[in-house]
């Protein structure tokens, strides 16, 4: 049974939710699911942006066919390559042999590196429109965001900017599709940022460059391929203003992530005697994290919001706690800097995880807060007052 929903008078939703899938892209956590978009447009010819995954096949096949109405497809616009968009395509286009699809030159590569034909394709490049009638689409490429072949296309008409990834978020619609049916803010913007950071994070150059081109459009409605249709001028400002921070590595708020690597409470017990000290000080914008049950991703997340960082690490088998490494090593791949960042180590003979932290951090271009604390085994009054002064500098570093 078909479920879809009307975006303007000639676009409809013909996506699906996906809440059986545990990781996106088999390594981030979606506890809360996440929808595959995809668009039909029905003017004098009939498009379709993009398809979904074969997760979701049966109903985005029955949302088509609804949307279509009898009518056959004669236009597939691909976006994104990427398996979670074009994975139905070969179904599509054995359904609807005669329909075009419209992407770009690489595109086209990755559509024969997937198997599938590049025959009754027509290839566009930066700027090229195309009329289906009423309403007339222009396609302007954005590399890198998230993948090389990625473009956007933009219907003049009607002013939808159908964005790819870029402005997309983690998530299960669950009947509602325009941001001005939740609390977005309050429901939205983690799960966005959590999808940006960690999908799109690294390519904060390249979302720049996209965001100049949207500049120049005059934009009622953006149509991501993963989670909300925009649709309110106020949502529209508020993703984009995100998205200049989090492309540019600025910080939304000033506040502290602590992040604790600890094998047996101890270092555990000096975070937590920084967060107090921090808020005894009037900075309660704080989130203490133990690296060890937190998956990465919300790491990054809140790595990319906040100003302020601290590092708390054991140290293990002479090196950095493994998993507060990766953590270091997701942020240095993902290329986020201009934090401060304060630096606690821990060891019972040979601590090494401060000098490793602040060797690691300096080459991401982070400025380290203070002198590197070091606790020998567990807190004592040398070591609390140690805490208690770095809980000074990071205040300070706020003012
Ligand atoms: Fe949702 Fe880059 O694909």
């Amino acid at each position: 049974m078909y479920c879809v929903r009307k975006v303007t008078e000639d676009l409809y939703w013909v996506g699906a939710n996906d809440r059986r899938l545990a990781l996106f892209e088999n390594i981030h956590p979606i506890p809360e699911g996440t929808s595959y978009n995809s668009y039909v447009l029905t003017d004098e010819k009939t498009v379709l942006i993009d398809t979904a995954d074969w997760d979701v096949t049966r109903q985005f096949r029955e949302n088509v066919e609804h949307v279509l109405n009898g009518r056959t497809l004669d236009y597939i616009i691909i976006n994104h390559m990427e398996p979670d968009h074009s994975a139905s395509l070969a179904l599509m286009r054995e359904k609807y042999p005669d329909a075009v699809v419209i992407t770009t030159a690489k595109a086209v590569t990755m559509m024969k590196q997937y198997g599938l034909t590049d025959e009754n394709v027509q290839v566009v490049k930066e700027g090229d429109s195309i009329s289906f009638g009423k309403h007339e689409f222009t396609f302007y490429t954005a590399p890198m965001v998230h993948w090389p072949e990625v473009m956007v296309s933009y219907d003049k008409t009607d002013k939808v900017l159908f964005s790819a990834d870029a402005f997309g978020s983690f998530g299960s619609l669950d009947g509602r599709l325009f941001s001005d049916e939740v609390d977005y803010q309050r429901d939205w913007a983690e799960p966005a940022r959590r999808y940006y950071t960690n999908i799109v994070g690294k390519y904060g150059m390249q979302v720049q460059k996209l965001l100049q081109k949207a500049y120049t459009l005059d934009i009622e409605y953006i149509c991501p391929l993963h989670g909300l249709v925009f649709r309110a001028a106020k949502d529209i400002a508020y993703m984009v203003e995100k998205y200049d921070k989090w492309s540019k590595y600025e910080p939304e708020e000033k506040g502290v992530l602590i992040c604790y690597a600890s094998m047996y409470g101890n270092t555990e017990e000096a975070a937590y005697l920084l967060a107090s000290r921090l808020c005894e000080k009037g900075m309660t914008n704080v989130e203490v994290r133990d690296v060890s049950n937190t998956h990465v991703s919300y790491l990054i997340s809140s790595a990319f919001k906040l100003s302020n960082l601290a590092l708390l690490s054991v140290t293990y088998n002479n090196n950095l706690f493994p998993i507060m490494a990766e953590f270091v090593d997701d942020m240095a791949r993902l290329g986020l800097k201009n934090r401060k960042v304060a630096v606690v180590e821990n060891g019972t003979w040979a601590p090494q995880a401060g000098s490793i932290l602040v060797k690691d951090l300096e080459a991401m271009g982070m400025e380290i807060l203070g002198e590197k604390t070091t606790m020998m085994s567990s807190l004592n009054a040398d070591t609390a007052e140690a805490v208690e002064k770095l809980a000074d500098e990071i205040a300070a570093s706020m003012r």
